[in-house]
């Protein structure tokens, strides 16, 4: 049976916009959150803390978690590959804290610049750092259904980095698939095998759409009871290391679908449309979202 509940969190402030060539305003990026945080979104992914040679987009990622309204309740996550990472997220006063490996060996070294033994040993003192401040761990895995350069990834390929990032005591973890080749069938087979593992509710599935596929592994992750999703409104985003990857699976088609399911995110589609519109024309990008497209049109 399906889920009575999910949790989507929202990554287009960070997912969506850090592949944007041209520098986003902070002040768009700060209205960007807030809104989110008030259409329902109880864990907004803000920004990253991660070196501006590597992604320039997130260079202001103080600025950003500085202007923004908290809403008490709301989780604002953000990007941390090292301790200095960390220590920007600690000092912006970070809830969550998100280390990012990936289950193939090519993909970590492009987008990260290590091996994955040695992104997990550069992970161990980012982790005991957010355990010893009181802040949420999560961990989130590239390259899960796919990989741009070494194309297949074995399914025992992504238990192995669920365990490792299990082992570092990490709250939640994402099996995400970079550049959406993933098929439902691989889906149900990588979450049959990782919640095995690592408790289903505290799996996410992080799936960007480039293959049209996204809410079909959606839904066959619902049927394997998993209760948390990743979305970018408007469907913003790609990814730098892998090349044509589109964004996100976009939140309003999202919301369409779980609304359809009778399924509660706690969010409101209505005001997630107009945010979709807002960001898209702010940075002056066709809206990905189909369900946004037609309610807007209505
Ligand atoms: P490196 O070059 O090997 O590291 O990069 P380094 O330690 O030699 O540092 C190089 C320079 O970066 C130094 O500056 C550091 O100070 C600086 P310099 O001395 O040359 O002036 N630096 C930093 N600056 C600010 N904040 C930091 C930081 N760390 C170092 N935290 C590193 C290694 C990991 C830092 C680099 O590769 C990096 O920042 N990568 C980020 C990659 C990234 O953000 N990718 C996109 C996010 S992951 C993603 O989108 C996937 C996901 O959505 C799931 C999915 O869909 O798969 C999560
Ligand atoms: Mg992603």
């Amino acid at each position: 049976s399906l889920p009575r509940a999910v949790k989507i969190v929202e990554v287009g402030p960070r997912d969506g916009l850090q592949n944007e060539k041209q520098q986003v305003p902070a002040a768009v990026k700060i209205e960007l959150v807030d809104r989110l945080s008030a259409a329902g979104f109880r864990n907004v992914e803000s920004a990253s803390f991660v070196s501006p040679k590597w992604v320039p987009q997130m260079a202001d990622a103080a600025e950003v978690m500085a202007g923004i309204a908290r809403r008490p309740g709301t989780i604002y996550s953000v990007l941390t590959p090292n301790l200095k990472g960390f220590e920007g997220a600690l000092a912006a006063q970070a809830d969550e804290v998100v280390i990012f490996g990936a289950a193939s060996e090519a993909f970590s070294q492009r987008n990260i610049n290590c091996s994955i033994a040695e992104s997990v040993a550069r992970f161990e003192p980012v982790a005991r750092a957010a355990k010893d401040n009181g802040l949420r761990l999560r961990g989130s895995i590239s390259c899960a259904l796919g990989c741009p350069y070494q194309g297949d990834v074995p399914v025992p390929a992504v238990v192995d980095v669920v365990q490792r990032f299990a082992e570092l005591g990490c709250d939640e973890i994402d099996i995400a698939d970079t550049i959406g080749v993933g098929t439902p069938k691989r889906t149900h087979e990588v979450f049959a095998a990782v919640t095995k593992v690592f408790p289903r509710e505290r799996l996410s599935g992080h799936f960007h759409d480039t293959y049209g596929q996204a809410l079909a592994n959606i839904y066959a992750s619902l049927l394997e009871g998993i209760e948390i999703f990743h979305a970018s409104v408007a469907g913003l985003g790609g990814c730098p290391y892998a090349k044509g990857a589109t964004g996100n699976v976009a939140t309003e088609d999202v919301l369409y679908l779980m609304n359809g399911l009778g399924i509660e995110t706690g969010v409101d589609l209505d005001q997630v449309v107009d945010i979709g519109h807002f960001i898209s024309s702010a940075i002056g990008r066709p809206n990905a979202s189909r369900a946004g497209r037609a309610l807007l049109a209505k």
